[in-house]
């Protein structure tokens, strides 16, 4: 059995995987090695079969002696020990759900119902680090992947709705903090059936204006009642970190663009819009305005949509079914991506809009992850 680290497995993102990793049974294929970089020599989590204690997961040594390794604990980790690690001879795969390596050279996204093409390429080349995703962006192809798979996106538009929880687990608190803080303030008012509606949205925006440091600290703002239209680093360009992955890892995932070959058939498709974040707490929804190559009928292109992959459903576009089905409430939990509000734009029978949401901590986290170590298992 090979042995298999696992750094970050305590946080959000690890304790879902530990947690998908159970229901699929992945600890019965291997030899897990639990890290730390707070309680070194403690007790580790009972599997069938592992070490009983914790390693220091920044022990080179320790790490060294596993053939796969897989982290969550965050980019500034992969920024200090992956170097070193690499460095020392260590030539094993490194599964990571951090950003910092994603657009290297030497490294493939994973999102294996998309690109398990590109993941084997890759393997077969000797590749050995491949890294999660984008919430927004593997959410999205997962959804939308059949429609890129039969080369039908001449260029699309993703205007996201993104949840607290892309931030971190800090940030769902915060929401939530606010949103008491919020109620709070118009209780009374709330409570009395012949107050002024006016009146309460008043004390509302005071409230909101009058959040202390400590309920704003993750976000900088409000978000509770609110939205914040920018997410991640400004390019200085006018646009967002976030922005600017939606078009550079779609293509990375997807094999295409520089790097990648040429020709038409291998060129970048461009994909951009804004990313705002809102008051969900992990779901990350898109409104998508999709330029077809060419005029296909909406029944085709529900077709070609729905029978991508097993997760993804497309949801009849109707008020009562968008509803039911398309929301951050009915999505939380599963590994299902509803896709729907699939209908051509009055800009012509080639424009064609489309509504997805996906749980950002199962397949825009942690669900491609523990799929690529049974890809590397198998
Ligand atoms: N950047 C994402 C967000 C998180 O802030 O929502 C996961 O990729």
């Amino acid at each position: 059995m090979k042995l298999v680290g696992l750094v970050g497995w305590r946080g959000m993102v690890g304790s879902v995987l530990m947690q998908r990793m159970q229901e699929e049974g992945d600890f019965d294929h291997i030899e897990p090695v639990f890290f730390t970089t707070s309680n070194p020599g403690g007790a580790a989590p009972k599997m069938a079969k592992n070490e009983t204690t914790l390693k220091s997961a920044t022990d080179i040594a320790e790490l060294s002696k596993c053939e796969i390794i897989i982290s969550c604990q965050g980019g500034d980790y992969t920024t200090e020990v992956f170097p070193k690690l690499r460095a020392s001879g260590w030539n094993g795969y490194w599964i990571d759900a951090a950003s910092t390596l994603r657009m290297n050279d030497d490294a493939v996204i994973v999102l294996d119902p998309v690109n398990k093409d590109v993941i084997k390429n890759a393997m077969s080349r000797g590749v050995k680090n491949f890294i999660g995703g984008n919430c927004t962006v593997s959410c999205m192809l997962i959804g939308l992947g059949g429609l890129f798979e039969q080369g039908l996106v001449e260029w699309m538009t993703s205007m996201t709705y993104q949840a607290a929880s892309g931030g971190g687990a800090q940030h769902m608190r915060e929401l939530l903090t606010q949103f008491g803080t919020i109620n709070q303030s118009v209780k009374p008012l709330l409570d009395d059936p012949a107050s002024a509606i006016l009146e309460i949205d008043r004390t509302v925006l005071a409230t909101q204006h009058g959040l202390s440091a400590e309920e704003t600290k993750q976000f900088g703002v409000p978000l509770a009642g609110n939205l914040i239209p920018w997410i991640d680093k400004d390019l200085g360009n006018g646009q967002s970190k976030e922005e600017w992955k939606a078009g550079a890892e779609t293509n990375k995932i997807l094999g295409r663009g520089e790097g990648f070959g040429k020709g038409d058939a291998n060129k970048a498709i461009p994909v951009d819009g804004l990313c705002v974040r809102i008051g969900a707490m992990r779901c990350h929804s898109q409104a998508l305005t999709i330029k077809l190559t060419r005029d296909v009928p909406l029944d085709e292109i529900s077709d070609i949509i729905a029978s991508h992959n097993q997760w993804v459903k497309v949801v009849p576009n109707t008020r009562e079914a968008s509803m039911r089905d398309l929301s951050p409430a009915a999505v939380t939990g599963g590994l299902g991506i509803p896709v729907g509000r699939l209908r051509k734009l009055a800009m012509g029978n080639d424009y064609l809009s489309a509504f997805t949401v996906g749980d950002q901590l199962l397949w825009g986290a942690a669900e491609p992850l523990r799929r690529m170590l049974r890809i590397v298992l198998d």
